[in-house]
């Protein structure tokens, strides 16, 4: 394991050959290296410490070292054992020992070097790296669920998406069955008309939803222009039968002006397909769904103009002291249908590609419900379609 091994860099003398004959007697890995690039590339590969003589960091290296160490993950803090010459603090080594600050995780041992003193120093230096290697592998095993989570959020929400299409086609499906029907036993030309009308324009509703379907997963998965109302559009076609069946009335604002932003549109669609279906979840008994895009200019000058996508409903609203908790996973009142997961992976969404999520909600007798916005920059990305377009605040 590279991780446990021990770097030497003490290229005068015999220093670097004495360490390396005890610490190899004594079962320990180590590594002699030459030079200090050599020894930043063995620190990247993997290792538990190194020890370094101090005539191997000066002027230029000392900086370079520094570099390295600086460009550490965060879960790392690379522990040097620096062997430098001993005797009365001077002028000179008040000098030098300021001059190494910067590198952090630095055990200085005083030559001559007694071997107890080295191995006690490293067998620390050692442990304290190899809990750095733990986190490490804590970190990475916690992102591997993170993604599985994402993943099995977006699945829930493609089936839940699924099915709401099925039943969106079956609809004007068992209309034109019924019309078809009529047809055969119809005499009269005029009715026959009539019922040829109807039954094309029910298959022009199919046709319109398997578009939306299939625009849904051809979109491409990086970053391009989106048209946000385009994609509330498609997403409203969508969930229009749940919400018919649940008595819930749609209005939409929109600018005059198509704006565009630059996002990956299946994340986009996947935010607002969340907060559309909880604005569902918590109208049960109907209401209103009222759905708002706007440009802002945003209150610090540093960043630009920003889109902001209001979704407000009528529902049941949020308790106060489920609010702050709303964001994290598994935070759900919908018993075994929740997940508890759309707004962790809105809020994962929003701060990888650095928007923001507001939330307010009231469950006052009198105005009950909630309503989400995302802030997203429009950017200086080629937008040629917002020119001349009103800025509110
Ligand atoms: N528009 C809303 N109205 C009322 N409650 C909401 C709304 N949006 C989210 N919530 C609350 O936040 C919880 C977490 O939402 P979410 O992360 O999407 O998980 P889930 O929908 O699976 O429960 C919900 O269970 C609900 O209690
Ligand atoms: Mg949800």
């Amino acid at each position: 394991m590279p991780e446990g091994r021990t770097l030497i860099l003490a290229p005068i003398g015999r220093d670097a050959q004495l360490i390396a004959d005890l610490l190899e007697r004594l079962g320990r890995p180590c590594h002699v290296v030459k030079a200090l690039s050599e020894l930043s590339q063995n620190i990247s590969a993997g290792a538990g410490a190194a020890i370094v003589s101090e005539e191997a960091l000066r002027g230029a290296a000392l900086h370079e070292i520094e570099m390295v160490l600086k460009q550490q993950p965060s879960w790392s803090d690379f522990p040097l054992i620096l062997l430098v010459s001993g005797g009365r603090v001077t002028i000179e080594s008040e000098r030098l020992r300021k001059l190494r600050m910067p590198l952090g995780n630095v055990l200085l041992l005083e030559r001559p070097l007694r071997p107890e003193t080295l191995l006690s120093t490293l067998e620390v230096a050692l442990r304290g790296r190899q809990r750095q290697y733990q986190v490490r592998d804590q970190m990475l095993q916690m992102e591997r669920a993170q993604e599985a989570l994402r993943r099995s959020e977006k699945l829930a929400v493609t089936g839940r998406m699924a099915a709401s299409i099925a039943h969106e086609i079956n609809n004007p499906l068992e209309s034109v069955t019924n019309l078809l029907y009529l047809l055969r036993t119809e005499a009269s030309s005029e009715l026959m008309q009539k019922y040829l009308d109807q039954a094309e324009s029910e298959l022009a509703r199919v046709t319109e939803i398997t578009k939306h379907t299939l625009r849904y997963y051809r979109e491409p998965n990086k970053p391009v222009q989106v048209d946000v109302n385009a994609v509330l559009d498609s997403i409203l076609t969508l969930y229009h039968p749940r919400l018919v069946a649940a008595n819930v009335s749609v209005t939409k604002e929109v600018p005059a002006t198509t704006i565009f932003v630059c996002a990956n549109p299946g994340e986009l669609r996947q935010v607002i397909a969340n907060l559309v279906g909880n604005s569902l979840d918590a109208m049960r008994m109907g209401g209103r769904l009222r759905l708002r895009i706007c440009l802002r200019r945003s209150p610090s000058t540093k960043t630009g103009p920003q889109l902001s996508l209001s979704v407000a409903d009528t529902g049941s609203g949020i308790d106060p002291a489920l609010l702050p908790t709303v964001f994290e996973p598994f935070v759900t009142t919908k018993g075994e249908t929740g997940t508890g997961l759309g707004l962790w992976v809105i809020q994962e969404l929003a701060s990888k590609n650095g928007w923001k999520v507001r939330v307010r909600s009231s469950i006052g007798p009198r105005h009950k419900g909630t309503i989400f916005s995302i802030l997203i920059p429009v950017g200086s990305a080629p937008n040629r379609m917002e020119q001349g377009l009103a800025l509110s605040s």
